[in-house]
């Protein structure tokens, strides 16, 4: 009997990625989206689609179960877990701008905190107690030193996004510490960016965003006239801002090896940095971009965003040595999945391709 997964989140840039490693490691997946920041179209039964999970679907060629449901609805959130035995949890579903967070901390808090309350409450009803949490190098804070290892302090946060993960992080660690049945795996993203490699599925563009790599995409198709580099004068090599870029497939291959490892031993808590352990500054991943797709990104340099950072990357040992996972796309190869992407979807989903079996 397969082992199905539950995926919240499952229609975002990463749900959506992590479920093609998924289904092509043999798991069923079960997945849910309230398309808050994800993309939907209405299916001819009349009810909400994900194009992003319909083309999951044809990339791998394998089926998956998707409901349109929000979190914060407990009662269709029980309903889902009778139509099938779920045998472990992935928690995407969190909404993450950072702005947005600092002016609308209510709604952050009541979505992220409330959703995963409600997701808990409903996993121990139905005695199902593996779960892998999509947490983040935000929880670090500014940090203390580099690389980052998983013990270096967390809490210092300024955004409401990145507390609100810190916070689910400690009831987490709360609930593991008293209630012995649950086995969860924390996983510390660093910046996710890439596309499948097929191009068919990436980050949308036309849902608001605010990071990097997506913006340096739009400005290099003509969608936007030019970017902005927000700092020059970081602590850096070239003055603006460094992070550790991670492949979105390394990520999806990271949750795959953390199921496998709650399928292999009861391990109550555990936490992992998921990066590839090298900075790399704005202006370095422009250079790479243009180099990569051939194209001319103009840019405008302005002061620093609030709450931004010099410099952060990951110490990514432990995953290598406990869960046998290690990053294997280089910066190039980044650039070049996420322009796939960009260039077969202008508009993201709403292009009007047909995509078969993953390709244009
Ligand atoms: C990267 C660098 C900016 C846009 C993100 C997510 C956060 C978390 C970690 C998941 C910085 C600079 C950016 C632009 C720029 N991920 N930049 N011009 O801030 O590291 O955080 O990854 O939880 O949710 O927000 O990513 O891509 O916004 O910025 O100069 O138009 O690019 O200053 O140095 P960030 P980012």
């Amino acid at each position: 009997m397969a082992h199905t997964v539950f995926v919240t989140g499952g229609a975002g840039y990463i749900g959506s990625h992590c479920i093609v490693s998924l289904l092509e490691a043999g798991y069923e997946v079960v997945a849910i989206d309230n398309f808050a920041n994800s993309v939907s179209e209405r299916g001819a039964d009349g009810l909400s689609r994900a194009p992003a999970l319909d083309r999951v679907q044809q990339i791998t060629g394998k089926e998956l179960t998707f409901v349109q449901c929000d979190l914060l609805d407990i009662d269709a959130l029980r309903n889902i877990f009778k139509l099938k035995k779920i045998d472990s949890v992935i928690h995407f579903a969190a909404i993450k701008a950072v702005g947005e967070s600092m002016e609308q901390p209510f709604l952050y808090y009541r979505n992220n905190m409330m959703g995963a309350i409600n997701l808990l409450e409903v996993m121990k009803e139905n005695g199902c107690y593996n779960l892998v949490f999509s947490s983040s190098c935000t929880v670090y804070g500014s940090p203390e030193f580099l690389p980052i290892n998983e013990d270096h302090p967390t809490g210092k946060v300024t955004n409401v996004y990145g507390r609100t993960k810190y916070f689910i992080e400690e009831m987490l660690k709360d609930v593991a510490v008293a209630e012995k049945q649950w086995n969860i795996i924390m996983l510390r993203y660093f910046n996710p960016v890439g596309a499948h490699p097929s191009g068919s599925i990436g980050e949308d563009p036309t849902k608001p965003f605010t990071n990097l790599m997506p913006y340096i995409a739009q400005v290099a198709i003509g969608s936007k006239p030019k970017l902005t580099i927000f700092g020059t004068d970081y602590n850096t090599e070239d003055g603006t801002g460094v992070r550790d870029y991670i492949h979105i497939m390394d990520l999806a291959s990271g949750h795959v090896a953390a199921l496998k490892k709650l399928q292999e031993e009861h391990l109550r808590m555990k936490i992992y940095n998921l990066g590839t352990g090298e900075g790399v500054s704005v202006l370095r991943l422009l250079k790479t971009f243009e180099k990569v797709t051939g194209t001319k990104v103009s840019y405008e340099t302005l002061e620093r965003r609030v709450g931004d950072i010099d410099a952060i990357y990951a110490k990514c040992e432990l995953a290598e040595k406990e869960l046998g996972w290690k990053s294997q796309y280089n910066l190039e190869q980044m650039c070049e999945d996420f322009w796939r992407w960009q260039t077969m979807n202008p508009d993201g989903y709403r292009s009007n391709k047909t995509i078969t079996n993953g390709k244009i």
